[in-house]
C-alpha cells in the first residue's frame, strides 16, 4: 500500500475491542478494554484493515448540546506518514457535520501536526504527569466517598457542556473511586498500566494537592494525571511532590464554541475523553 487511494475505512463495532487496545498498547497508551468499549458502543470508530488485521482508528464521542470529542487516532507503526491518519479524521469531521457538532480532541506532538492542517485551531494546553512508583500504601483510603452528582455539576462548568453518562459509567467500572475531603473531589480508575487521577477539581491549588497526596498515599499502582497547564502552582507542586512530566498535549477545536466554561479544573479525565 504506497498510498492512501486504496484505503478502506470500516466502521467498527464492539468485537473490534482487542484489536483496538493493540494499537493503543503499541503507542504505549493507558487505555484498557472498558476504555476501547465505551468509544465502540457509544461513539463513532473508523478503522482500516490490511488483511485480516486493525491498523488504525479514529474514534468520535459524542456528548451533549452538540459537541463531540475525537481520540483513539492511531496508525501502526509500518503504515504510517501515509495520510491514514488525515484520511481517518475527515470521516471522523464528515460524520461530525452530518450531526452539526463542534469537534474537541487532545492532541499529542505528533496529532498536533495532523490536525492543525484540517482546521482545527489550539486551545487550553495539558501536561501528563506520572508518579511511577507510589510507596506501598500507608493507609487505606481516608478520603469520604463523593458525590457524583457534584462531580458532574462541576465537569459540566468546566467543560462547558454534560458528561453526565461518562463519568457514571466511569464509576461503576471495577476499581474506580470517587474521592473527596469537601474541599476537592476528583476520580480515580483503572488503566491498563496506570491509575488515572481525574477530573479532579477542587476550591485552590492547596487543597487539589492535598487531595492528589492522598490517593498516592493509598495507591499500590503508578499513577497518572493529565493537569491543565494554566494552573502553574498546581503543576509545580505535582514536579515537587515527584510527579514527572511525561508529554504535553494541546487541547485543540473544530468549529465555533457552543458554550462557556464557568469553572477550571486542576485535572482532565484524560486526553481521549477530555
Ligand atoms: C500521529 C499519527 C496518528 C499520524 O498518523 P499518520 O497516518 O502517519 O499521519 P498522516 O500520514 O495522515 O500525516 C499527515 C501529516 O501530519 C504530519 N505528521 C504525521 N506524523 C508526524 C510525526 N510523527 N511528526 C511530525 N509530523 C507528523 C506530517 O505533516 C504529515 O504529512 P506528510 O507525511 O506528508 O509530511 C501516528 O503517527 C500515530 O499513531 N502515532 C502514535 C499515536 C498518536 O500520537 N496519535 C495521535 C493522538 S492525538
Amino acid at each position: 500500500m504506497a498510498g492512501t487511494d486504496d484505503v478502506a475505512i470500516v466502521e467498527l463495532g464492539p468485537a473490534d475491542a482487542q484489536a483496538g487496545l493493540a494499537l493503543s498498547t503499541e503507542a504505549h497508551w493507558n487505555q484498557n478494554e472498558a476504555d476501547w468499549l465505551t468509544f465502540l458502543n457509544h461513539g463513532i470508530v473508523y478503522g482500516v484493515r490490511s488483511g485480516n488485521d486493525l491498523i488504525a482508528t479514529a474514534a468520535l464521542l459524542p456528548y451533549s448540546v452538540g459537541n463531540a470529542w475525537i481520540s483513539m487516532v492511531l496508525v501502526t507503526a509500518r503504515f504510517q506518514r501515509r495520510g491514514i491518519a488525515t484520511r481517518l479524521v475527515d470521516a471522523c469531521l464528515d460524520a461530525a457535520k452530518m450531526r452539526k457538532l463542534t469537534v474537541w480532541l487532545d492532541a499529542t506532538p505528533a496529532g498536533t501536526a495532523v490536525y492543525g492542517p484540517l482546521g482545527f485551531t489550539p486551545t487550553v494546553e495539558l501536561r501528563r504527569l506520572r508518579l511511577a512508583h507510589p510507596a506501598p500504601p500507608a493507609a487505606t483510603l481516608a478520603l469520604s466517598t463523593g458525590d457524583l452528582d457534584e462531580l458532574i455539576a462541576r465537569d459540566r462548568r468546566a467543560m462547558g457542556f454534560d458528561r453526565g453518562p461518562l463519568l457514571r459509567a466511569f464509576c461503576d467500572r471495577a476499581g474506580s473511586r470517587l474521592v473527596s475531603d469537601g474541599k476537592a473531589m476528583a476520580l480515580v480508575r483503572d488503566g491498563r498500566v496506570a491509575r488515572q487521577l481525574g477530573p479532579l477539581f477542587a476550591d485552590d491549588t492547596a487543597s487539589a494537592l492535598a487531595l492528589v497526596d492522598a490517593v498516592a498515599e493509598a495507591e499500590a499502582r503508578p499513577l497518572i494525571i493529565d493537569a491543565v497547564h494554566s494552573q502553574a502552582a498546581f503543576v509545580t507542586g505535582l514536579t515537587a511532590a515527584g510527579w514527572s512530566i511525561e508529554r504535553p498535549f494541546q487541547r485543540m477545536r473544530f468549529g465555533r464554541p457552543t458554550t462557556q466554561a464557568t469553572e477550571q479544573a486542576f485535572a482532565v479525565a484524560g486526553p481521549e475523553f477530555g
